[in-house]
């Protein structure tokens, strides 16, 4: 079975969440991580069988940071996985490698598995270069690390300009891509690395995305806040 990453961004509110919780939160989510916002933890832990994750993570401990959540308050939450370089972030909050270091060190000294994402734009596929990024988004960090950190992380693979779209990359493309991340990380850092994909996976196209052997699971955005979508990629990826 692969690993299920729901990724609820800001889409829900309070009640919104509670109808999911109602909805999802008794079924089997043994394979299954929750990154809702964070003031609705509380919620998840009580309420729900979901295993916790967060979205982001402060790239400084406890402390004098206004507005952020340490990994350390994380932890005392329960959770256990958090994304980081999300495009979003690296976009919207420009975030670089440098700071996704940290953050990545931050989740390690807590004993917080990173979700790493990393993912090429439009322009940067079709000029053919999508291996040549994500390589540079990998290294740039992974350098810095020592191997028992990087065998601690799970690499999302999300191409840019397939999140929230509804467009998928081909199988194959995907199979070639994640095959291109674990051969890299595998013969730098001698570690076999998780590899997730995500990018407008849903209900629709789940079991065909399930053929991709060599993923290890999926980062899954919009469908993840739909409770009866999640239900059906979640029966759909126990078969
Ligand atoms: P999406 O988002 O599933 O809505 O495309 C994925 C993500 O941003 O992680």
């Amino acid at each position: 079975m692969k690993l299920i990453v729901g990724n609820q961004k800001t889409y829900l509110d309070r009640d919104k969440v509670l109808n999911f919780i109602e909805k999802t939160g008794k079924v089997d989510c043994s394979n299954v991580v929750i990154c809702p916002s964070y003031p609705y933890f509380e919620l998840f832990n009580n309420k729900s069988n979901f295993i916790l994750g967060s979205q982001d993570v402060s790239e400084t401990g406890l402390g004098a940071s206004t507005g952020e959540v340490s990994a350390e308050q994380l932890k005392s939450f329960h959770v256990q996985y958090a994304i980081v370089g999300h495009s979003e972030r690296r976009s919207y909050q420009h975030e670089d490698s440098n700071v996704l270091y940290h953050k990545i060190k931050c989740l390690l000294e807590s004993d917080i598995r990173p979700i790493f994402c990393i993912g090429e734009c439009l322009e940067e596929r079709e000029s053919d270069s999508t291996k040549d990024v994500i390589g540079k988004q990998i290294l740039e960090v992974f350098d810095r690390l020592e191997k028992s950190e990087i065998e601690k992380i799970i690499i999302a693979y999300e191409p840019i300009w397939a999140i929230g779209t509804g467009i998928t990359p081909v199988n194959d493309e995907i199979m070639d891509t994640t095959n291109y991340i674990k051969d890299l990380v595998n013969d730098k850092f001698d570690v076999s690395i998780l590899v997730l994909y995500g990018g407008s996976v849903n209900k629709e196209n789940i079991s065909q995305l399930g053929e991709i052997s060599a993923i290890d699971g999926y980062l899954i955005g919009g469908a993840s806040t739909k409770a009866d979508e999640f239900l059906e990629i979640m029966r759909e990826n126990s078969k």
